[in-house]
């Protein structure tokens, strides 16, 4: 077989068999495909798109292309959660806390930012010291233990949707719906976990922004988790704007914290009530979503989720004094408001340009080797339906370097429109396929 032949064929719009599909998953693993070609054949992925059966074969040899993961010494049924990636998308990071305190074990598998999306490990890097870089032994003791573990996506684990993911990021060819996934797919197979909640995202911010698309690679997650045994449910929800007012990793992470001290912005609080009350279900420790709410809710209240927070990033290596003081977490040398240029109501906002600014001010990749800067981002002030007098504070950007908060806050300018008649509201959860 060659990976010419591959290419060709899929450029040509001819479905993949398993053998070729299999073929070129192995060889990009380990690394006698080189990335030009990979890069080449995910473009033709992207304009032509793959079957089912592809998606399938696809998902199945990366999960395969390392360990698969045995989680049996973990007591309990393991839950795991998974977003396709947002703006100020920092669920994982109140969520899973909340979900542990409630007593259902959280083995979780998480990324880095892909895209204008942020990633939770890198957010999670705030705290100093903080590592996801666990071996199998250490992961299933912390769950065991503390009730919570994250890790990355170890060189074993999903070793193909690692380098796939990499290269995707910077070659535009990240929202397709097969690539996506299976990308997420894959490595959830690989965790190990027993069950499997997905955020599935729609709208401006999400890498598929119409509903209908959402809804489908939903329903195509939820089927390979399915056929593989595992209990596996997708909410879809709101990407038309930023998830509550932050945007940029050490930002969200205050932002997290704030909610589990009780007061989190309503949108973010609301999501993670649903997707945490599905994982309640899916472990087993609620009969139905009104008790496992109000189970969430309590860990809140009583503040056990926070002091879960603090065991988890203590028993990751990170410092943990930070979830109790948020001003110990990296700060921005500058903060400046962006000031409206209009009077009206803030009718909608181009979601991924917000993201795109925290992008520019350093707070994601631009190519494969970047650091990023964990310090900077936006605090949004307004929001769509949001009533706002010309040179009101629409937001503040957090930066380091000048020149580049000059130029996020003109492209934040340009994503924000106005109208004199309030919009009409927009629903935060589209829909929830069990
Ligand atoms: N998240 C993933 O893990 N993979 C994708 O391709 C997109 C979002």
């Amino acid at each position: 077989m060659r990976m010419y032949d591959v290419i060709m064929k899929k450029r040509n719009g001819e479905e993949l068999s398993k053998a070729e599909i299999d073929y070129f998953i192995d060889g990009y693993t380990k690394g006698t495909i080189p990335d030009y070609q990979v890069s080449a054949l995910m473009m033709a992925v992207f304009f032509r798109k793959m079957t089912e059966a592809e998606t399938h074969y696809l998902t199945m040899a990366m999960a395969h292309s390392g360990e698969m993961l045995d989680l049996s010494a973990i007591h309990g049924i393991k839950v795991d959660k998974h977003s396709t990636g947002g703006v100020g998308d920092k669920t994982s990071l109140a969520l899973t806390p909340m979900v542990a305190a409630c007593g259902v074990p959280v083995a979780k598998m998480s990324g880095r930012g892909l895209g204008h999306t942020g990633g939770t490990i890198d957010k999670l890097e705030s705290f100093p010291g903080f590592t996801t870089a666990l071996t199998r032994e250490r992961f299933i003791a912390n769950v065991n233990r503390v009730g919570i573990a994250i890790m990355g996506q170890t060189a074993d684990l999903a070793p193909a949707d690692k380098k796939l993911y990499a290269l995707r990021d910077v070659t535009a060819t990240v929202d397709n719906m097969s690539l996506i996934a299976s990308s997420i797919m894959s490595k959830k197979l690989a965790a190990g976990a027993d069950a499997i909640v997905l955020d599935v995202k729609t709208g401006r911010g999400a890498f598929m922004r119409r509903q209908k698309d959402a809804v489908a690679l939903a329903e195509e997650m939820v089927k390979i988790g399915k056929n593989a045994g595992k209990y596996t449910a997708a909410v879809v929800s709101d990407m038309n704007q930023p998830l509550g007012f932050a945007v940029g990793n050490a930002l969200e992470v205050r932002e997290a914290i704030d909610t589990l001290n009780g007061n989190g912005p309503a949108d973010f609080v609301e999501l993670c009530l649903t997707l945490g009350s599905r994982m309640l279900l899916a472990g087993r420790i609620c009969e139905n979503e009104k008790e496992a709410r109000e189970k969430l809710q309590k860990v809140i209240d009583d503040k056990s989720a926070l002091k879960k927070l603090a065991e988890f990033v203590e028993a990751q290596n990170g410092d943990a004094s930070a979830v109790y003081n948020p001003d110990l977490l990296p700060k921005a040398n500058i903060i400046e408001p962006v000031l409206s240029e209009y009077d009206g109501y803030i009718s909608y906002i181009v979601c991924d340009e917000i993201g795109i600014c925290s992008l520019i001010l350093g707070g994601g990749r631009e190519t494969k080797e970047s650091e990023i800067d964990l310090s900077v981002g936006i605090i949004l002030k307004k929001k769509v339906g949001d009533y706002v007098r010309k040179g009101e504070t629409l937001a503040y950007i957090h930066a380091n370097d000048r020149e580049k908060a000059e130029a996020a806050k003109r492209r934040f300018l340009d994503a924000y429109f106005f109208s004199d008649r309030k919009p009409a509201k927009s629903k935060l959860i589209k829909t929830i396929i069990e």
